[in-house]
């Protein structure tokens, strides 16, 4: 009986141990595995990104806050020199935006890429 029942804990433990293998395959860390920032241009990627979700309220006669999201000097402008990462990272730095939503974090990692290869248009 009581090696029955130590046979009986051996294999439970080798369940619950190789149940815990799946802890680390957390959403997360797969997305950004195949989030691909490389080669990132204002044409192919950024434009698109800011037309969906800022344009919209930043960008014509009365931007909203002063700040336009119309063109690309005035998102590379607001990206090196003004609240663009932190309002999209959400990170108290700035008001979070797009207001009502929040971009992804492979989308943030884009806009970072962006940032550190220059801005290239
Ligand atoms: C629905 C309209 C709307 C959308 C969409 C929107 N914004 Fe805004 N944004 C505003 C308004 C209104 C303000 C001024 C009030 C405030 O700071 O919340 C503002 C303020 C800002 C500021 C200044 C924040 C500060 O703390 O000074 C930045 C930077 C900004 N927006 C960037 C963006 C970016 C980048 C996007 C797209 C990811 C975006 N906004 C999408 C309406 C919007």
């Amino acid at each position: 009986m009581a090696v029955k029942t130590i046979k009986f804990s051996i294999v439970f433990l080798v369940i619950v141990a190789s149940l815990g293998s799946c802890y680390y395959d957390k959403k997360e860390d797969l997305y950004i595995s195949t989030c691909n920032t490389a080669g990132m241009t204002y044409t192919k990627d950024i434009v698109n990104l800011v037309n969906s979700s800022c344009a919209g309220c930043h960008s014509g006669w009365a931007p909203s806050a002063g700040i336009s999201l119309g063109s690309y000097a005035e998102v590379k402008d607001c990206v090196l020199n003004g609240k663009f990462i932190g309002s999209v990272k959400q990170d108290g730095t700035a008001s979070a935006m797009p207001k009502g939503g929040k971009w992804s974090n492979c989308d943030v990692s884009k806009l970072e890429a962006w940032k550190a290869a220059g801005c290239p248009l």
